[in-house]
């Protein structure tokens, strides 16, 4: 059955939402370690952990702290951290070029000067991003500082990380992943939602307001967030921290890579209801084929199953359904109010633009997509930038799918997109940006990390580890 909803267990939201350990430091250590863990079903699945904890650690900081993080790889492939969304120096920031080989240690060594914000990590090493990242290693980063404390919002047991990820599991409950052309070609997609690693959990929330730290740490599927009462909720910061003021929407669109700040309002429920949030995919192969048959009108069940045309490991849902319930089950006072203003967003002015850059995304023949008409090379410099430049850079989509396009070393601003109106959540600071097939997209960037060689790629981690990636050099 390929085309499909997403697999419920028979036991689903029976098991209370479990959150990943918390760091709270600014010199520790970072052990990745093969495991075997019970995800869904009944059999064991080979996993990476870090300290033990699945998903990873939720590591937070405050603004001005310098941080000494030793990452231990004791895994079985070299692997290296990328700190996505932080502005680090170059050797700090988690090029493929320094990965470390098995049971030897890299020592990061950084200081955070950036906004509070949902930040994460995860591994990059060159053509294993996908594997490493799917069975584990990959958490939440989050910053605080003085300006968002001042506002008290909802935070403790009111303050909830959410690391979205689709998986696929064979019938008796083993995480697989496998690559054949067609998933190099689409990216990996899965047939189970599991969020903090748990598949439809539930979690018990007093009638109040809750902040949700959302990320789609999925491998490639886009999904689209909503709640199965359709109720609504504000998007209160994205990529890049905190928005200017709070906005009400009702569902939520995250790339892999994107993450969400979100207030939700539980006081219209009374004690005894219950609310599941849902994700809907927006990308996949169904998706595809009606991009390939517009105004064709053939789509049929028939040519619509994905599990034939693809083969083993790469059938996908097309729709989506409730990953995870919440249970009022707490009569509660809040001293939460809504504030009209968050902060003040100081974007650079587009008029003292220095250059625009068009960035083509391609697709090869055979051999899938790329940027440029390129493959990444570790050393090859793509991209010349001037220390201090504000830019533009024109994203191209050519090819028949989305691609979410990542820059390290930055924090840019969205200025539009060919194919609509930008999504609330993409009018704050951005470091991932969904390019829809035959899109223009336009964003606004200042240079201003240390000189050096970065990387920019595509979060579809199936097209980054196939070479959709380029360099891009500060100097
Ligand atoms: Cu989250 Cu270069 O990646
Ligand atoms: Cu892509």
């Amino acid at each position: 059955d390929g085309n499909t909803d997403l697999v419920l267990p028979d036991n689903a939201f029976s098991r209370p939402l479990a959150f990943p350990e918390k760091i709270r430091a600014t010199d520790f250590e970072l052990a990745a370690e093969t495991a075997r863990r019970k995800l869904a079903g009944d059999a064991a699945s080979d996993v990476y952990t870090l300290n033990g904890s699945l998903p990873s650690p939720t590591i937070r900081v405050k603004r001005g702290e310098s941080l000494a993080i030793d990452y231990q790889n004791r895994i079985d492939q070299e692997s290296i951290i990328h700190w996505h969304g932080l502005i680090v120096p170059p050797d700090m920031d988690g090029h493929p070029k320094d990965a470390v080989q098995p049971s030897q240690t890299y020592n990061y060594r950084f200081d955070i000067d950036q906004r509070a914000g949902t930040y994460w990590y995860h591994p990059h090493p060159d053509k294993l991003t996908g594997p490493q990242v799917y069975r584990g290693l990959g958490g939440l980063f989050i910053i605080e500082d003085e300006e968002e404390q001042a506002l008290n919002l909802p935070s403790g047991d009111y303050e909830l990380p959410l690391i979205v990820q689709e998986k696929r599991f064979s019938d008796s409950g083993e995480m697989t992943y496998s690559l054949n052309r067609m998933a190099r070609m689409m990216g990996f997609f899965g047939n189970t939602l599991l969020v903090n690693g748990m598949q439809a959990p539930y979690h018990e929330v007093s009638n109040r307001f809750y902040r949700l730290r959302l990320l789609n740490g999925s491998n490639a599927r886009i999904l689209d967030f909503s709640f199965s009462d359709n109720s609504s909720f504000y998007v209160i910061g994205s990529d890049g921290g905190l928005h200017d003021r709070p906005c009400e929407i009702s569902s939520i669109t995250l790339t892999p890579g994107e993450r969400a700040d979100l207030l939700v309002d539980f006081s219209s429920y009374s004690v005894g209801q219950e609310i599941r949030m849902t994700a809907e995919a927006r990308n996949g192969m169904g998706g595809m084929m009606d991009g390939m048959m517009v105004g064709g009108g053939m789509m049929n069940d028939e040519n619509n199953n994905e599990e034939g045309m693809m083969g083993d490991g790469m059938g996908s849902r097309n729709s989506g359904g409730a990953f995870l319930e919440f249970r009022v089950t707490n009569e509660e006072q809040d001293p939460f109010r809504l504030p009209q203003a968050l902060t003040e967003l100081s974007f650079p002015n587009e008029a003292d633009t220095d250059r625009t850059r068009r960035i083509d995304l391609t697709m090869e023949m055979m051999q899938g997509p790329a940027i440029n008409g390129k493959f990444f090379e570790m050393l090859r410099t793509d991209q010349k930038v001037q220390q201090g430049a504000l830019e533009i850079w024109e994203f191209n989509n050519g090819t028949m799918m989305p691609h979410p396009m990542h820059l390290h070393a930055t924090q840019f601003k969205m200025l539009d997109r060919s194919g609509g109106p930008l999504a609330p959540h993409e009018r704050g600071w951005k470091d991932t940006v969904r390019i829809d097939s035959g899109e223009t997209v336009r964003v606004l960037t200042k240079f201003d990390a240390e000189k050096g060689l970065y990387v920019f790629h595509c979060h579809n981690l199936e097209h980054e580890d196939n070479g959709m990636m380029a360099n891009f050099e500060i100097v």
